[in-house]
């Protein structure tokens, strides 16, 4: 089959991640930090040497600083639960994914928060300026995707953090899209708060994710329970990451996530993209070539990450991604994407949309493979 569907998870892993699976589950499988066996000592040193991989990889202020999470909307989650207080108000865009838009929307209907969702102009990208008329003294967070999930666009985000540290708001980065393909820079970027999952473009396993949190943020107790260390006190001891990481974590899913981190440096962010935003460059002019499609997103290829969406005049997307599946053993997105707000702007809502989202391992023949049989489904 041809997967393409990297946007969602990616698949296949280097083949590096699974033998670091297999090799960790057979030899380190212990619980971290629990004993002072050497089994444990191992199973814990997995979890500091990858810490150690994020804070080098995304430039933080210090590995204790990665709190690992289940995905991508735990560690969301954990922000906006842990730093929101009554009365703040928060800026958010219509390219939120619901990890983002459906936590703050509950907020605001339950009278926590006051929330401003700016637009994307029409080519998917947020202009900083709207950000920066839209602050106010209240204005305690910006949350914001990198990458558009649906349309792919890269979003300014060093121009908008930079406006939220003058004016004192924490700025928050969904980077489901990004993290793994696009360079991040936490602290030149002026980022408070990091989600990103380790199963999308750092190609680790799923049940993977962390939430980097920076010095500014202060952030409420998540799931207290046992850490490993400092049995006695009463309460969840203070320090990172234990604070915000009760219970049994996923060891065996970070030892993999560690070897996708590597696999991503050795091959480099930038081959990474260029390759993928190529994947999807070439499906663009396949589409306009067969005629009867609409594609959405600027043609900015190196402003977007490799996910191409579109329309098809003549059949719904979920009839069309099935025939894709079912007769061609092509598997992609179709319909929403977990983000309704931006498909109601470019006219998608309520069918959605074809997503395509090629990720390192595929190839033009999966291009071309695809656009034949989107030929083929259009005769
Ligand atoms: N957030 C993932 C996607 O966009 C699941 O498909």
């Amino acid at each position: 089959m041809i997967y393409l569907d990297n946007a969602a998870t990616s698949f296949p892993k280097p083949e590096a991640v699974y033998q670091a699976l297999d090799f960790f589950a057979r030899h380190d499988l212990a619980n971290p930090g629990r004993a002072g066996h050497k089994m444990a000592l191992a199973a814990e040193r997995a979890l500091d040497d990858c810490r150690h991989l994020l804070n080098q990889f995304f430039h933080g202020e210090g590995p204790e600083r990665f709190i690992f999470t289940l995905n991508c909307t735990d560690a969301l989650n954990m922000a906006f639960k842990g730093v929101l207080k009554d009365s703040d108000h928060v800026i958010t865009t219509n390219l939120e994914h619901n990890s983002v838009s459906r936590p703050l929307r509950a907020m605001e209907l339950a009278g926590k928060i006051t929330l401003t969702r700016l637009a994307a102009d029409s080519g998917g990208t947020i202009d900083p300026d709207a950000v920066k008329r839209a602050i106010t003294p209240k204005t305690r967070l910006i949350a914001m995707a990198h990458g558009s999930n649906v349309l792919g666009t890269v979003q300014p985000i060093e121009a908008i953090g930079k406006l939220a540290r003058a004016r004192a708001a924490l700025f928050l980065v969904d980077a489901a899209q990004t993290a793994g393909v696009i360079p991040i820079d936490i602290q030149a970027m002026c980022i408070d708060l990091l989600a990103f999952p380790g199963h999308k473009s750092l190609l680790g396993p799923t049940g993977t994710g962390a939430l980097y949190v920076g010095p500014a943020a202060i952030v409420g107790a998540w799931r207290e329970g046992g850490t490993g260390g400092d049995s006695s006190s009463e309460t969840q001891p203070r320090d990172y990451p234990y604070f915000l990481e009760g219970g049994t974590p996923n060891v065996l899913g970070v030892a993999g996530l560690s070897a996708g981190i590597k696999f991503v440096q050795e091959r480099g962010l930038e081959p990474i993209h260029r390759h993928e935003v190529e994947l999807i460059e070439l499906l663009a002019s396949r589409l306009e070539q067969i005629g009867g499609f609409e594609i959405f997103g600027h043609r900015d290829w190196p402003r977007r990450v490799g996910t191409l969406s579109f329309r098809c005049e003549s059949l719904p997307a979920a009839e069309l991604g099935g025939i894709l599946d079912q007769a061609f053993d092509i598997a992609i997105r179709p319909g929403l994407h977990c983000a309704p707000y931006i498909h109601r702007a470019i006219g998608t809502f309520p069918d959605g949309a074809i997503r395509v989202s090629p990720g390192p391992f595929n190839t033009t023949d999966d291009i071309d493979a695809l656009a034949n049989a989107l030929a083929e489904i259009k005769l």
